[in-house]
C-alpha cells in the first residue's frame, strides 16, 4: 500500500520529496519533518499524529487540516488502517 500508493511522494529514510519524509510519523508532531516546507495550514495545525489521527487524516487530508497541500484520499478504511500500521513500524 505505502509503496502503490505514498511512495511517489514520501520516503521513510529521513530525505524529503513532494512530501516530508514519513519516518517516524507516527507519535510526532504535525509539520515538523526536518527541512521540509509545509503548507501554513500543516505547520499550524497544532497536531501530534497517532494511529487514529492517521487513519481519519487519509480519508480526506483536507477535511482535518484545510489547506493541507496533500490531496491524496484513501476511501478505503482498512486500506488506510494497514498502511499506518505499516507506518507505525517506521
Ligand atoms: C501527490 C503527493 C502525495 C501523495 C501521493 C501522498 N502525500 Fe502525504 N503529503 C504530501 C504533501 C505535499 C504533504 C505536506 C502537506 C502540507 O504541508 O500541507 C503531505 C503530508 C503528509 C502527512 C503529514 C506529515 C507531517 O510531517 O506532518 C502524512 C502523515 C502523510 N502525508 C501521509 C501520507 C500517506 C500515508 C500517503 C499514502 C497513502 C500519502 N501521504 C500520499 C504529498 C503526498
Amino acid at each position: 500500500m505505502f509503496q502503490r500508493r505514498c511512495a511517489a511522494c514520501h520516503t521513510l529514510d529521513g530525505s524529503n520529496r513532494v512530501g516530508p519524509s514519513l519516518q517516524g510519523v507516527v507519535g510526532r508532531e504535525a509539520g515538523t519533518a526536518e527541512g521540509f516546507r509545509y503548507s501554513g495550514a500543516m505547520e499550524d495545525s497544532g497536531l501530534t499524529w497517532d494511529a487514529e489521527m492517521l487513519v481519519q487524516y487519509l480519508e480526506n487530508p483536507r477535511d482535518m487540516v484545510p489547506g493541507t497541500r496533500m490531496v491524496l484520499r484513501l476511501p478505503d478504511e482498512e486500506d488506510r488502517r494497514n498502511v499506518v500500521e505499516f507506518l507505525s513500524t517506521q
